[in-house]
């Protein structure tokens, strides 16, 4: 058996496998399946600071090879997330990673300070949000502005903070790098990429929110690409996603260089998905002679 422990900004996981935010809840609809305990860590659903009830349906759409989604963060705010959810997810004997957003560089600092005290063993700063205060860009999309709310988490907590990028760039090497320097212990991507659907019966976007957020294996090469961009263009960890679905995938995300790999979409259609590539990446090892799965992060010999 290899090892498949990685570290990611000082935190150990036991494999690399983490269920990524939004696809996996809290983790309770999975417990019937296998124990939590099989996986590297699991990225909550995102937590803000208020309850939100998220967008009006239809939110969730299929598409050839991927999904689209405009849930809008639904979930019940940081209280909920500290006082109920939490202390019953600390018991599984995984790696718990709080995904965080807001709608402002205040509410973000202020939702990281009030995570600071609690159990949690690393950060997620989601930054495809819109920014309020900035005509409602998403802070992902500006440099100075990811920056800016980067610093203003790091400076509101002392858990390792990962900030998750959006792909919905022109350069994402310029916002990792800025995420970077600002005090960011490593990076997560990609989220989702902006899409859209129409129904030609009624003319209607099949989405209520008109737009939405496409995912699953339509997406991978253009994660391997981002995830491989941005680990020659930075030095903190990379954690890889989008589109998933086979321990083969989970392999090229790593080779690309990312130090572990979230997987979101693949849940929905294979509930065992994470199990099955913490499976076939440990037969892989043995079957190549990698000892320490860490071995092949970052090994892709390009042209
Ligand atoms: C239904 C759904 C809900 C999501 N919710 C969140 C969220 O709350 N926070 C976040 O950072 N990303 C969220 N994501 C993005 C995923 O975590 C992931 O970055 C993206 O889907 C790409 O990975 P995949 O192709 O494996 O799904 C969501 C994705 C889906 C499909």
């Amino acid at each position: 058996m290899a090892d498949l422990r990685v570290n990611v900004a000082g935190v150990e996981f036991k494999n690399p496998v983490i269920p990524a935010s939004g696809a996996f809840g809290y983790g309770r609809e999975y417990e019937q399946f296998y124990p939590l305990s099989k996986l590297g860590g699991i990225s909550v659903k995102g937590t803000t600071l208020h309850e939100r009830q998220g967008n009006p349906g239809p939110r969730i759409a299929e598409t050839p090879a991927g999904m689209l989604n405009s849930v809008g963060l639904q979930n019940g705010g940081v209280d909920k997330f500290l006082n109920y959810e939490l202390p019953s997810l600390m018991t599984k004997g995984t790696r718990i990673i709080a995904n965080i957003a807001g709608s402002t560089v205040e509410e973000c600092a202020e939702l990281a300070g009030r995570l600071n005290g609690s159990a949690v063993d690393m950060i997620e700063l989601n930054i495809s949000c819109p920014n309020v205060k900035q005509g409602g860009a998403a802070f992902g999309t500006d440099c100075t502005i990811a920056g800016q709310v980067t610093r203003a988490v790091k400076d509101a907590t002392d858990k390792p903070l990962m900030v998750k990028l959006s792909p919905n760039v022109t350069s994402i090497t310029d916002i990792a790098k800025s995420v970077e320097a600002n005090g960011a212990d490593a990076v997560s991507l990609i989220n989702t990429i902006l899409a859209m659907r129409i129904d030609i019966k009624t003319r209607r976007p099949i989405l209520k929110n008109n737009v939405g957020g496409l995912s699953g294996p339509a997406v991978f090469p253009i994660a391997v690409r981002m995830v491989w961009q941005v680990a020659n263009a930075v030095n903190i960890p990379v954690v890889g996603m989008g589109g998933i679905s086979t321990f083969e995938d989970a392999i090229e995300m790593m080779m690309a260089g990312a130090s572990a790999i979230q997987i979101g979409a693949a849940i929905f259609s294979n509930p065992y998905a994470p199990i099955e590539i913490i499976d076939g990446m440990n037969k892989w090892c043995d079957q190549n002679g990698v000892k320490s799965i860490s071995e092949i992060v970052g090994t892709v010999n390009p042209f």
